[in-house]
């Protein structure tokens, strides 16, 4: 299976720094093959990043939807919304929106069903605070976040969404987790999809990647990929992360 390799970008880039991004990260990832790379800019970017990417191997994202169709909810953004303008992925429950947007597991979970049913890819975030590894009760807590989050999703939808493993205090700290204990939460991740829905679902690791440590997550056959936010920001190096994983 060729390994998945997405940017979140967050809140950064205006558009004339998406299209440079995009010229400039086209010319050095042409003809890649090697894996599935996924981008997500910000909403105003998303239509001019869609257009950048036809007819390549580079599929759009976005990082948020809201969990109804449409009506009166002042500064959001639907699901068909996306559909509509060529988004593939949608990126849920990261922790800054369950941290800064107070997002609950019953909020992500309607989310998730609402892209679902607007075919688009859900890439589903769970992590652990560093509390909760400092206790011993990091599965116990995954496990939590993915039963309450999936809930209701049938094992045929469950084949549009990619889990997530992003670790709270690696986010942006340039202290990544080391890779066995990564591929222990991941193989973990599996098992809990495996038993409770029936499903065999891709893990990605995220939390302070790099080009100079992506490899040693994506070499183990538990990790299927990458979610990279700071060092996606730049072509180079986010390329770089793509040659590494090569
Ligand atoms: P980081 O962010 O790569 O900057 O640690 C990852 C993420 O939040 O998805």
């Amino acid at each position: 299976m060729k390994k998945i390799i997405a940017a979140n970008w967050k809140m950064n880039k205006t558009l004339v720094e998406t299209k440079d991004f995009f010229r400039e990260f086209k010319s050095k990832v042409n003809a890649q093959e090697n894996c599935e790379i996924i981008i997500c800019p910000p909403f105003i970017s998303l239509t001019e990043a869609a257009n950048e990417c036809k007819n390549t191997n580079i599929k759009i994202g976005a990082q948020n939807c809201h969990y109804e169709s449409s009506g009166a909810f002042t500064g959001e953004i639907s699901a068909e919304m996306l559909c509509d303008i060529g988004v593939q992925y949608v990126i849920l429950g990261h922790s800054e929106r369950r941290k800064y947007f107070f997002e609950t597991d019953e909020m992500i979970n309607k989310k998730i069903h609402k892209a679902l049913e607007n075919d688009l890819k859900v890439i589903f975030c769970v992590g652990e605070s560093i509390e909760i590894r400092e206790k011993n009760a990091v599965n116990e807590f995954i496990a939590e976040q993915i039963n309450s989050g999936l809930k209701g999703v049938s094992k045929e939808n469950l084949r549009n969404v990619i889990v997530a493993y992003e670790p709270i205090w690696a986010i942006g700290t340039g202290k990544a987790i080391n890779s066995e204990s990564a591929c222990c939460v991941a193989r973990f991740i599996k098992k809990c999809l495996a038993d409770n829905f029936g499903s065999e679902t891709a893990v990605l690791y995220g939390g302070s990647v790099k080009p100079e440590n992506a490899n040693e997550f994506v070499k183990s056959s538990d990790i299927d990929g990458l979610l990279v936010g700071g060092a996606s920001l730049k072509a180079e190096s986010f390329a770089e992360i793509i040659f590494a994983v090569r």
